[in-house]
């Protein structure tokens, strides 16, 4: 080969090296632009279990490709006992790495949940409830859904009207719409949706179910149920017509990236197998003119379709189609 040609090759092989992705960053459904809002959503994850564990394992390597800077908890932190020793084992120990990174985790009390964990102070609660938090252009609003009394809508809807925010996102633990056992919680959802309506809500998360589910957008919010941190309802997902994508036969967890007026979100397994991803888009819902394209987002592939019916299949992205991944 004569040394020109020899250096070419040497030059391309070396240049295919240098722009092969990493291992680590194959499968990033996310932009993961330098200055976007970055959090990762963990729901039902306080066993101290090897499910916790592995989960948190796939949250690190989450963490290693897009360094979200803090987690959002939707609820039933620690199940059983909540001895010093419990808060270690369920959450100090599984979640180590990503405490040593500095990501903070801001957590909401599900019904298994002693309310007194509002004062742990690695949970950010600031010894509240319910509370709310900024990050960037997205102002989060925490609710303690086992007690909505008349004191704490007065307070959401004081919080919501006051927020210049672009994204408005309220969490908690029992889901307003579910396709799970616990079902979708109707009395929260008539006094919490009006309010999300009037005042812009685009996106809600919620646990309580020990599944993943993504529901058809109602009254154009878009509900995320995130309970497979740690335990499983294996196949508990029935066709009630409300499932965008569900997942049901693992445990997962969410992680999701705010760039401007674009959500870009994915779902990943306790094996790190990416099962939903989407993009969903800033609008007003208040009767207002949408502000941006209507929202896409589509099931990872392969999967097949459920007792929800017609799932996308691999590669396709259009478009929200029903299913159930499995
Ligand atoms: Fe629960």
């Amino acid at each position: 080969m004569p040394p020109a040609v020899r250096r070419f090759s040497l030059a391309l092989v070396l240049g295919l090296l240098v722009s092969l992705p990493r291992p680590i960053a194959q499968g990033l459904a996310l932009p993961n632009k330098p200055d976007s809002v970055k959090f990762a959503v963990i729901g039902d994850t306080g066993t101290g279990d090897k499910f916790q564990y592995a989960v948190a394992e796939q949250l690190k390597l989450a963490h290693d490709r897009f360094p979200y800077t803090f987690v959002i908890m939707m609820g039933d932190n620690l199940y059983g006992s909540e001895r010093p020793q419990d808060f270690v084992k369920k959450f100090e120990l599984p979640y180590k790495p990503l405490l040593d990174a500095k990501v903070e985790f801001y957590a909401t009390l599900g019904n298994h949940d002693d309310p007194n964990q509002r004062y742990y102070k690695p949970f950010n609660m600031g010894g509240k409830r319910y509370y709310s938090f900024k990050k960037g252009n997205v102002r989060f609003f925490v609710l303690d859904t086992n007690y909505l009394d008349p004191e704490q809508t007065a307070w959401l809807e004081g919080e919501l009207k006051a927020s210049g925010s672009d994204w408005k996102i309220p969490y908690f633990h029992q889901p307003l719409y579910s396709s799970g056992m616990h079902g979708s919680q109707v009395d929260l959802r008539n006094v919490l949706e009006p309010l999300f309506v009037k005042y812009n809500v685009n996106v809600v998360f919620a646990g309580h179910e020990h599944f993943y589910e993504r529901i058809k957008p109602q009254k154009g919010i878009y509900y995320f149920t995130q309970g497979g941190g740690a335990k499983l309802r294996d196949g508990d997902i029935a066709d009630r017509g409300l499932t965008a994508l569900g997942f049901d036969t693992d445990r997962s967890f969410t992680i999701v990236e705010i760039d401007g007026k674009e959500m870009y979100f994915q779902t990943i397994d306790r094996l790190g197998k990416t099962v939903d991803k989407g993009t969903i888009a800033r609008q007003d819902t208040n009767g207002a003119p949408a502000a941006t394209a209507p929202a896409a987002a589509a099931p990872a592939g392969p999967g097949r379709s459920g007792r929800g019916g017609g799932n996308t299949g691999p590669g396709d992205q259009q478009g929200v189609l029903p299913g159930t991944v499995r």
